[in-house]
């Protein structure tokens, strides 16, 4: 099939790539004049393992390309996906569909034979009946269906998520589009991966269900360990004990500085919009989100506390920066309310993130980034791991605790056991643990 993909971010990038490796014919489109000339010389424009190998392939074989020209590509396609952000509009926090709507208006003129126009973007319930009113007014004699068909992926694991997903989820309004979008998933779902077929709204919403039901399984076990500590309990094994149970699930159960990220802060805000509009408030979900929001700015006083109760004239190592390994997204990231916060109570920042330093320097000031752990350390009085990236996983302690005045490590990610790193003369805080 002829796919376009409108959007080469974290999403339409992977997707895009993905589908070509399934056989596809894609062509990205993007805006970003940049990041295509990045592509079209095999620089990716951001970070995700694998990536870079399988665009290359791809693109050798004939079936990617990309371009910022829309026209061609569309009047060609069988499929044309909406792939661009849909972050929270500032100040009231409902999702900000200019980019959608945006596109939906460009690819509308083009259109050319019977197409299917697929929303990937995360959108409330209701867009795709906007999109293919704005297409529809746009080229009145275009021969579409609009179909929403979000996406599940996780960066860092965003390849395997997209070609192994749990399911697809697709929410239709015809016939002809569901057989396309069959055709299309068809080397999933030979795969046996289960095909939710939906209509439109349904499917929709079923991406904003999603996302806040984990981010509520987050927010649920972070105020347990709060709790853990308050009671001399362990949460690490609260989660083992409760997530073995199959109703419950051991994923999204670790303790965490809180959830960041491009889609769990803005998704959950805008499920609550969406819900208060429609007079059935989601409480529950209120509540994760200030609950979230608490946790990330409590972590600044909670170092502070770790190191004694002042941070004035001290010098913090930061392990981290990114919202999560194996990315250089720092949206919505812990580090973007902690470093700050930790500067305001006096301490000098020195930190290091094996793929997000780029990003980092462009949201912090009077930040000195290191070459790698060990380089963070140098000069500090305490160290902070911020994010579990494998690299800071088996950190050699014995140097540790020679570098830091203080010997002092705070493990917000709970990736050490604390009676191996206090044998090396460490003092070591960790999350909900005893
Ligand atoms: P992103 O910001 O990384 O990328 C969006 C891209 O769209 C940018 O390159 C931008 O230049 C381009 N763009 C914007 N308007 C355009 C237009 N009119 N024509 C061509 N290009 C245009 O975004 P992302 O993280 O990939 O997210 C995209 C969507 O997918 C969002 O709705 C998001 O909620 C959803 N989503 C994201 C993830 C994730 O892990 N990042 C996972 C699932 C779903
Ligand atoms: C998420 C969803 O998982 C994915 O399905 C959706 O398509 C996009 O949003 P992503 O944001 O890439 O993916 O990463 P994810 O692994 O879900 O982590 C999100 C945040 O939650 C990170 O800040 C992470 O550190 C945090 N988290 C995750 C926890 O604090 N505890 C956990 O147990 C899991």
């Amino acid at each position: 099939m002829r796919v376009v993909m409108i959007g080469v971010g974290y999403v339409g990038l992977v997707s895009g790539t993905c589908f070509a490796d399934f056989g596809h014919e894609v062509v990205c489109v993007d805006k970003n004049a940049e990041r295509v000339e990045k592509l079209n010389n095999g620089v990716m424009p951001i970070y995700e393992p694998g990536l870079d190998r399988l665009v290359e392939s791809n693109v050798e074989a004939g079936r990617l390309s990309f371009t910022t020209e829309l026209a061609d590509p569309v009047a060609e396609a069988d499929v044309v996906f909406i792939a661009v952000g849909t972050p929270s509009r500032r100040g009231d926090g409902y999702a900000d569909l200019t980019y959608v709507y945006a596109a939906a208006e460009e690819l509308a003129r083009h259109l050319n034979g019977p197409t299917v126009v697929v929303t990937k973007s995360t959108v409330p319930v209701g867009t795709g009946d906007e999109v293919e009113a704005i297409i529809a007014r746009s080229n009145p004699d275009a021969d579409f269906d609009v179909v929403s068909n979000p996406e599940f992926l996780r960066e860092g694991a965003a390849i395997e998520d997209f070609k192994r997903p749990d399911r697809v989820v697709v929410g239709v309004t015809s016939e002809r589009a569901e057989k396309v979008m069959r055709e299309l998933y068809r080397p999933l779902y030979l795969n046996e991966t289960p095909l939710v077929v939906t209509d439109r709204r349904t499917s929709e919403l079923i991406k904003y269900a999603a996302n806040a039901f984990l981010a509520t399984k987050i927010g649920f076990i972070n105020q347990m360990a709060d709790l853990c500590e308050a009671m001399g309990a362990d949460v690490q094994q609260v989660s083992r004990g409760i997530g073995l149970d199959n109703r419950i699930g051991s994923k999204f159960l670790h303790a965490s500085p809180g959830y960041g990220g491009s889609c769990f802060p803005k998704d959950t805000l805008a499920l609550s919009r969406t819900a208060s509009d429609a007079g059935t408030p989601v409480t529950i979900v209120d509540a994760v989100i200030a609950s979230n929001d608490r946790r990330k700015a409590s972590m600044a006083e909670r170092i502070k506390r770790a190191a004694g109760g002042s941070l004035e004239g001290k010098t913090v190592a930061v392990l981290g920066l990114a919202f999560k390994p194996n990315t250089d997204d720092m949206r919505d990231a812990p580090s973007l309310a902690i470093i700050p916060a930790l500067q305001k109570m006096g301490a000098t920042i020195r930190a290091f993130d094996p793929e997000s330093i780029g990003e980092a320097r462009r949201h912090f000031e009077d930040v000195t980034y290191a070459d790698d752990a060990y380089d963070t350390l140098r000069g500090a009085d305490l160290a902070v791991i911020l994010t579990e990236w494998n690299e800071f996983r088996a950190l050699d302690m014995k140097r540790l605790s020679d570098s830091l005045a203080d010997k002092i490590l705070i493990d917000l990610r709970n990736i050490y056991r604390p009676e191996e790193v206090r044998s090396f003369g460490l003092t070591y805080h960790s999350l909900g643990r005893p």
